[in-house]
C-alpha cells in the first residue's frame, strides 16, 4: 500500500508541475524546471546508492576471484538489478521508456563471474552503476545546487552582516564578500545561478538520464531473441489459459444445464405416461420438470456471464467492480482511477483478478475489511486487491490464484502475492493495455 500512496503522491506532483506544450512561458519554464530538480534529486539519491554500491561490488569481485566470495555474487547482482530498476522507473516518468530486460521472475541472477560476464544486460547494469554514481551524482549535485545557490546570493545582501565570517561568500564559494558592497554583488549572482537554474534544469535532468536510458534497455541483438522466447512462453500461457477456460465451461455445461435437461427428459416421458393414468400424478411431475428447467436455464445463465460479464460491458470496469464489492460479504472500498475504457481483454482480466480475490477474501481470510484499487498509469494497468485478515495465501494449493496468474501472464502482465503468516494479504496484477 505505501507504494501505491507513493505512486499517488507522484502523480499528483507530476500533474502539478507539468507544464502544457512547449515550455515557452516563464511559468512554463519555472514548472518545467521544478519538475526537472525533483526527478533530478531522485536521481541524486539513486547516484548516492550507486556510488555506495561501486566499492561493494568492486569487494565481491575480488572475494569471487579469490574463490571466496561466490554466495555473494547473485545476491549482489540482484541488489545490482533492483537498483537498475528503480532507475528504470524513474526514467520511464520522465518520458523514456525503457523496458526491462528480464522476464521477472524467470530470469535469476548471475551467480559467478563468469555467468555475469556472459549476460550482456548484467554488464550493461554494473557499467549504468558506475556511470550513475560519477556521472547522474554529479550532474545531480549541480541540478541541486543551482536553486540553492540561487536563493542563498539573492537574499544574501539582507544577511551578510550577521553571516559568520566563514560564511561570508557567493555563488557557491568562489567569491569571496568581505565588504557589504561586495554583498550586494549577491544580488546579482542569485539572479545569474536562477537564470542558468531556469533554463538548464530540464536539459541537466536529461543528461542525467542519458546513462540510464542507453544502457538499462534490452540489448539490441539479444532483445528480439528474447523477446521470441517470452512471446512464445506467454502464447503457450495464453492457449493453456484458453484450454482451461474452456474445460471450466464445458465442465459446467456437462455438470449442470446438461444433467438438469436430461432430468427434464426423463420427468417428462414419466408425465406422458400418467396422463391417462393418473393426470393428477402427471401434473404434480410436470411441475418438477418445470423446476428444473427454471434452475438449468439459472445455471445457463451463470455459464454465459463467466464467459465475459455482460456487467463489465453494461456499466464498465468501475461499475462491474463496484457490483463485485457489494456482493463481497466482507465490507470492501473500490477506487478505481481508469481514464476511458481499456481493450475488453485487459477489462475482463481485471475483472477475474479482482472477482477471484474477493471470493478468496470471504472463503479464507476472515478479514474485517477489503480494498480493491485499480489505477491506470501510461499503459498500465494495477489491480490491487488487500484485505486485513490472517494471510498465508498461496498459489500452490488451489486453482483461483494459479488461474488468476495464468490469465494475467497470457496478457503479458505480471502477479505478485504478498500473504505472510497473520496477514495482511495483497493480490497485485499489472496489465498492460495498450495506449
Ligand atoms: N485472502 C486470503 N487470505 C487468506 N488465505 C488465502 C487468501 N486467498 C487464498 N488463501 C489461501 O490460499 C489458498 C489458495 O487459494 P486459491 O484461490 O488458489 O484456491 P481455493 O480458493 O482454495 O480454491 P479455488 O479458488 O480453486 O476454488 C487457499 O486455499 C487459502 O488457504
Ligand atoms: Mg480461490
Amino acid at each position: 500500500m505505501a507504494q501505491g500512496r507513493f505512486e499517488r503522491w507522484r502523480a499528483r506532483f507530476d500533474a502539478l508541475l507539468r507544464p502544457e506544450g512547449e515550455a515557452t512561458d516563464a511559468r512554463s519554464l519555472l514548472l518545467a524546471s521544478l519538475r526537472a530538480t525533483g526527478y533530478g534529486a531522485v536521481g541524486a539519491a539513486y547516484g548516492i546508492i550507486a556510488l555506495y554500491t561501486l566499492p561493494l561490488l568492486l569487494l565481491t569481485a575480488v572475494f569471487a576471484m579469490l574463490g571466496v566470495g561466490r554466495p555473494l555474487v547473485a545476491p549482489m547482482m540482484q541488489w545490482v538489478r533492483i537498483v537498475a530498476g528503480l532507475e528504470r522507473r524513474r526514467l520511464r516518468w520522465i518520458g523514456h521508456e525503457v523496458e526491462s530486460p528480464y522476464a521477472e521472475p524467470i530470469d535469476e541472477p548471475p551467480r559467478t563471474l563468469r555467468e555475469v560476464r556472459a549476460d550482456p544486460s548484467a554488464r550493461r547494469d554494473l557499467l549504468w552503476v558506475a556511470a550513475h554514481a560519477t556521472w547522474g551524482l554529479v550532474i545531480g549535485a549541480v541540478l541541486l545546487q543551482l536553486p540553492f545557490v540561487a536563493i542563498h546570493d539573492v537574499t544574501y545582501p539582507v544577511w551578510w552582516g550577521l553571516a559568520a565570517t566563514s560564511d561570508q561568500e557567493i555563488l557557491n564559494g568562489l567569491i569571496e564578500a568581505e565588504t557589504q558592497t561586495a554583498a550586494t554583488l549577491g544580488f546579482a549572482t542569485g539572479i545569474a545561478a536562477f537564470v542558468l537554474w531556469l533554463l538548464f534544469a530540464p536539459k541537466l535532468l536529461d543528461l542525467q538520464a542519458m546513462p540510464g536510458a542507453r544502457l538499462l534497455g534490452p540489448d539490441r541483438e539479444v532483445d528480439l531473441s528474447e523477446r521470441v522466447a517470452r512471446l512464445t512462453a506467454t502464447r503457450a500461457a495464453a492457449l493453456d489459459a484458453h484450454a482451461v477456460e474452456l474445460r471450466r465451461i464445458e465442465r459446467a455445461l456437462h455438470d449442470g444445464a446438461q444433467n438438469r435437461i436430461v432430468a427434464v427428459a426423463v420427468l417428462i416421458g414419466a408425465a406422458r405416461r400418467e396422463v391417462s393414468r393418473a393426470p393428477e400424478r402427471a401434473d404434480e411431475i410436470l411441475e418438477r420438470a418445470q423446476t428444473t428447467v427454471e434452475s438449468a436455464l439459472a445455471e445457463l445463465r451463470a455459464v454465459v456471464r463467466s464467459i465475459l460479464p455482460p456487467v463489465l460491458e453494461d456499466r464498465g470496469l468501475a461499475g462491474a467492480l463496484n457490483a463485485l464489492a457489494s456482493d463481497c460479504p466482507v465490507p470492501c472500498t473500490v477506487q478505481v482511477d481508469v481514464e476511458g475504457r481499456c481493450p475488453a481483454s485487459v477489462e475482463a482480466t481485471a475483472y477475474f483478478v479482482v472477482a477471484e480475490s474477493l471470493t478468496n477474501v470471504a472463503k479464507h481470510s476472515r478479514a474485517e475489511h477489503a480494498s480493491v484499487m485499480v489505477l491506470r498509469r501510461g499503459n498500465t494497468l494495477r489491480v490491487v486487491v488487500t484485505d486485513d485478515g490472517r494471510g498465508g495465501a498461496d498459489a500452490e494449493s488451489g486453482s483461483g490464484l494459479a488461474g488468476i496468474r495464468r490469465r494475467v501472464e497470457a496478457l503479458d502482465g505480471t502477479t505478485e502475492v504478498k500473504s505472510p503468516p497473520g496477514g495482511p494479504t495483497e493480490i497485485r496484477a499489472e496489465l498492460p493495455c495498450g495506449s
